[in-house]
């Protein structure tokens, strides 16, 4: 069994070509030695957050999602920024995963955060906002580097890949640092892990 750091990548984004999706892929590509990012598909099948169906039990798709959570190391979120914020679909299956307080799978998870947008901001206040939600559970995300990827367009092929060097280079440090954070969190006694 391969003791390399597992590392859940999610985009937020359920668009087939979207550029985050493709930012998470070049990170798959750039991983350092020792680590290894597994990504989560099944975020586009999480169903709206409720009370009244999480009280009969979690829905297989939020069950597998927790499950992918609880059995990593550490998470790496790439999401777009949708009208100032976090969009939607990634925030409800934050929302999911927090729960029930005091036993969610992100209780204390080492996190990082980049994100690609089509216009000037590179995402930087939607990982503001996720960062926001992040208090409650402790989850930790990794304060630097900092990953934003302004004017998408211009930094991958037609085919999706990263072809900025620049770019590239910026996610291949972020990821060394990343697997720095999350050794200084090992052994923590995280709740829920
Ligand atoms: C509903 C919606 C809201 C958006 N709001 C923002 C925004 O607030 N800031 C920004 O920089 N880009 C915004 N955009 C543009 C996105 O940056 C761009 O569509 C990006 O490519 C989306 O990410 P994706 O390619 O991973 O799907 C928005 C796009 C959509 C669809």
């Amino acid at each position: 069994m391969s003791d390399a750091t597992r590392v859940l990548g999610i985009a937020g984004s359920l668009r087939a070509g979207s550029l985050n999706r493709s930012l998470l892929r070049a990170a798959v590509e750039l991983v350092p030695a020792g680590m290894e990012i597994r990504t989560f598909e099944g975020l586009g099948e999480i169903p709206p957050y409720n009370a009244d169906v999480e009280a009969r039990g979690d829905p297989a798709p939020v069950a597998a999602w927790k499950e992918a959570i609880r059995t990593a190391d550490a998470l790496l979120f790439v999401t777009p920024e949708y009208n100032y914020g976090v969009p939607g679909v990634l925030k409800n299956a934050f929302d999911w995963a927090s729960r029930p307080p005091g036993k969610s799978p992100l209780n204390r998870k080492p996190a990082g955060i980049m994100g690609v947008s089509g216009g000037n901001s590179g995402t930087a206040r939607a990982q503001l906002a996720l960062r926001q939600s992040f208090v409650f559970t402790e989850t930790y995300a990794m304060l630097r580097p900092e990953v934003f990827v302004p004017r998408g367009a211009e930094k991958f092929d037609p085919e999706g890949r990263l072809t900025d060097e620049r770019t590239r280079e910026a996610v291949r440090k972020f990821l060394e640092a990343l697997g720095l954070w999350i050794e200084r969190f090992r052994d923590t006694g995280r709740p829920g892990s």
